[in-house]
């Protein structure tokens, strides 16, 4: 048995070098709410985020993640966390958080894929007031009439750089609890990971990258309310120029309907509505294999575009040269 230590996915931190055009398709288009501004980042988050914010917009010269943030259960498993990644040797050291938008000290990590982590126990739920307040007693805020309206923040794809670095990855993971719900193989050859802390299908997926970049993102995701709000999206989108690589579609793996878009600086987005949860305690990965069931892991129906591959087997994002150097320091990375 596998104690629990990570409750859940708490924010995102993106780069972009076109900081106007992302928020606007981020508040315009997706619908999220700004909760504020500090030096050049811009905080927001879903109407049904639990906490202040679930998405970090940094002002840039690239694009990818630069920060992953998750709670654990208790101030004890915080510490036990910590203790499990020293054990990897790679801490990156405890800081105070930002009171401002809800989160108190915590740790920061290398994960061995070459992403940048944050655990802390510390923060506060969000609550509205005015204008936002719901009548929905439990929302933590209003739904808007903006965009499509997303709901909250599901999940993180990220790369791993090589099959090492995915393999270290996945037991670093699974020591902070992640259950592995579903994976994908090329005959015996593992080459992606579906996992989650908090019971949905996913809020973790991690896959090998043979760029040989360390700490790159694949995507990331919003829930939305309705399987309707896809299609609505999609006409948004449509309608607005941005560019649609993927779906309206329902994934093999994970089961659940998608819609996959480049917001303006590249960064894929994808928005999600369904997918099962999932608590068996021993439960066994589901095996999906990239020959036997060729593309249905990724749409069952529906289909992604060639945009979507970008001419590679994985769409392409970029990383920082401070996370280029922590790559080189911490994995010995050759970058
Ligand atoms: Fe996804």
């Amino acid at each position: 048995m596998v104690n629990k230590i990570l409750s859940q996915l708490t924010s995102v931190e993106i780069l972009t070098p076109k900081v106007d055009d992302t928020l606007w398709f981020f508040k315009d288009l997706i619908g999220l709410h700004e909760v504020g501004r500090k030096g050049r980042s811009i905080y927001l988050r879903g109407w049904e985020d639990w906490y202040t914010y679930s998405l970090k917009i940094t002002e840039s010269d690239t694009t990818g993640v630069a920060e992953i943030n998750w709670r654990t259960y208790s101030e004890q498993d915080l510490l036990d966390a910590v203790k499990i990644i020293e054990s990897y040797g790679l801490g990156l050291g405890w800081d105070n958080g930002d009171s401002e938008f809800g989160i108190g000290k915590g740790y920061k990590f290398l994960l061995p894929s070459g992403q940048v982590g944050r655990i802390t126990w510390e923060m506060k739920t969000f609550k509205s007031s005015g204008n936002l307040r719901s009548g929905f007693k439990a929302r933590p805020m209003k739904k808007p009439t903006i965009g499509v309206q997303a709901k909250d923040l599901s999940h993180v794809f990220i790369f791993a750089y090589n099959d090492q670095a995915l393999a270290k990855s996945v037991d670093l993971l699974k020591r902070l609890s992640f259950k592995v719900n579903e994976m994908l193989k090329e005959g015996n050859h593992t080459i992606a990971y579906w996992m989650a802390v908090n019971g949905t299908a996913h809020d973790l997926a991690i896959s090998v990258d043979p760029s040989g970049i360390p700490g790159r993102l694949n995507h990331f995701t919003y829930n939305v309310d309705y399987a309707d709000d896809l299609l609505r999206a999609a006409d948004t989108f449509s309608e607005y120029g941005i560019e649609i690589v993927g779906g309206p579609l329902r994934h093999g793996i994970t089961d659940s309907h998608s819609l996959y878009v480049k917001e303006p600086s590249g960064n894929t987005v994808e928005l999600l509505h369904g997918g099962y949860t999932n608590v068996v305690p021993d439960w066994e990965p589901v095996v999906w294999d990239t020959k036997e069931d060729e593309n249905r892991w990724l749409y069952y129906w529906g289909h992604v575009t060639e945009a979507f591959w970008d001419g590679s087997p994985i769409p392409p994002s970029r990383v920082s040269e401070e996370l280029k150097e922590l790559a080189r320091q911490k994995l010995g990375a050759k970058v």
